[in-house]
């Protein structure tokens, strides 16, 4: 039986897709502005064996119509919302075995700041950093960065270019032992083996050294999650942990599938990606208990405040449109992912179940070890690698996990049960595989194969 990667899917906010739930009598996100709220989360994950902490990230709000409704404000509808990379030197602090995936936008982010921003939290991390690469597809966004809204498989191409720079600052202008910290010798470094890197490519330009010197993994572990066709082409070239949506496991079990036959195709060989999908669990001392707490936590969720969001992510008004026409004829140039996923529903049925769901996907119920036993039959039909799990209320969610269906889940051999330091790449990909490996893209930016590429 595989062992499952396990991740926590965090933001810097007090709503987490269910929006309303931040008023639930057992909900502290309210505290998300307090690192001690931060860092007793981080502790209670490395506790319970939890291999990383995922923080997602956007900039901007709902506008729907033209207007941001009252009820983004009344619900705290994705705003306000602070900056999660900040957190992460203050986690890494007070755990040494938990990793931190922490979203960064291609689309409004400048690749040389970004790329020294990772490489610093590599440093600080000593190699235990993802970056999750989003594309950002909200309206508003452009509008606050005072840009133009550029077409969804544009902002593909613009990600690509994105990354191959980075790439190039992050494997191809120090080389490894270039840096000595000689004291006797009073040299630090060794100007022959720090190279500018070139790049001018269709959106971004850049000539020069890198500031930052080489961290443990160099590249940050490069995570993705856009399920567009363009986002999962996007995907299957760069990524190295991606987040599928599916409903069941037949569709899940497809995705998979679909994911590391891309890779293959790609060149990378198919198990080059790790295929992580969304989980939300609730417990009882019986079944009919803990479906009674799910009704529970879904009754906090306002419909409108859903609406909005869903409206933020996508583009699509969902009170705008016809309930009985099909989904299948809503096109947007905004979020693909959330549309794609009702293409086979009406768009009534689509509505309440996003305003019911958010975007979770698999909500599993029952005891603990019913729990543990639905989660070993998912992994043997679909073939993931791993689940991000994403809490109704925090900390209680996650005190339920680790207390009641880790330990579960460890008996059955589907969860680790060592500690051992190390990388996040490796953590993914075993000892040794701290960097890129060959086949990776990023790969061919080093030094020695740089002078083919530029020449
Ligand atoms: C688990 C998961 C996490 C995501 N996290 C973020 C995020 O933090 N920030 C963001 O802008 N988009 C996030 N997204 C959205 C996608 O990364 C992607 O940018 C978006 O769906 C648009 O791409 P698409 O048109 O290919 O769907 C997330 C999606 C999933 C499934």
């Amino acid at each position: 039986m595989k062992q499952i990667l396990l991740g926590a899917f965090e933001i810097n906010q007090v709503n987490l897709t269910s929006q309303g739930l931040w008023a639930h009598p057992d909900q502290n996100t309210f505290r998300y502005k307090q690192l001690d709220y931060w860092m007793d989360l981080a502790r209670l994950l490395e506790r319970g064996f939890f291999d990383f902490l995922f923080l997602a990230d956007s900039y901007g709000y709902p506008v729907l119509r033209g207007e941001t409704p009252a009820v983004t404000f009344e619900q705290a509808v994705e705003i306000p919302n602070n900056d999660p990379m900040l957190l992460i030197p203050a986690l890494a602090a007070v755990t040494s075995d938990l990793h931190f995936a922490v979203t960064a936008s291609t689309t409004f982010e400048e690749p040389y700041s970004n790329a020294r921003r990772f490489a610093t939290l590599d440093h600080l991390t000593e190699g235990r950093i993802g970056w999750n690469v989003v594309t950002t597809s909200s309206a508003v966004v452009a509008e606050l960065f005072g840009r133009g809204p550029l077409p969804h498989d544009e902002r593909y191409l613009r990600a690509q270019d994105f990354l191959d720079l980075s790439y190039k600052l992050f494997e191809g202008s120090w080389e490894d032992g270039s840096v000595l910290v000689d004291k006797a010798a009073r040299r630090y470094a060794d100007p022959g083996m720090v190279h500018p890197i070139t790049h001018d490519g269709p959106y971004f330009t850049s000539h020069g050294y890198f500031d930052s010197e080489p961290s443990p993994q160099r590249t940050p572990l490069i995570l993705q999650a856009g399920a567009s066709s363009t986002g999962r082409a996007f995907a299957a070239a760069n990524a190295e942990m991606v987040f599928l949506q599916g409903k069941d496991s037949a569709m899940l079990a497809r995705q998979v599938d679909d994911l590391r036959e891309a890779a293959s195709s790609a060149g990378r060989g198919r198990e080059a990606i790790k295929a992580i999908s969304g989980l939300s669990v609730v417990t009882g001392s019986s079944r009919a208990q803990a479906e009674d707490r799910l009704e529970e936590y879904l009754s906090w969720v306002d419909a409108d405040a859903a609406r909005a969001y869903y409206a933020m992510m996508t583009g699509v008004d969902l009170a705008a449109l016809d309930p009985d026409a099909s989904f299948s004829t809503v096109t947007t140039e905004g979020g693909r992912t959330q549309v794609d996923r009702y293409k086979d529903t009406t768009v009534r049925d689509a509505a309440a179940d996003f305003i019911r769901r958010g975007m979770r996907e698999l909500i599993l119920v029952g005891t603990p070890l019913e729990v543990a036993d639905q989660i070993g039959g998912i992994v043997e039909e679909t073939d993931l690698d791993g689940f991000n799990y994403t809490p109704f209320v925090s900390p209680g969610s996650y005190t339920d996990l680790v207390d009641l269906v880790v330990p579960e889940l460890q008996r059955a051999g589907l969860m680790r049960t060592e500690r051992k330091p190390d990388t996040f790449r490796e953590r993914l990909f075993g000892d040794g595989m701290a960097h890129l490996p060959s086949e990776h893209p990023g790969s061919r930016f080093r030094p020695a194969a740089m002078s083919e590429v530029d020449g």
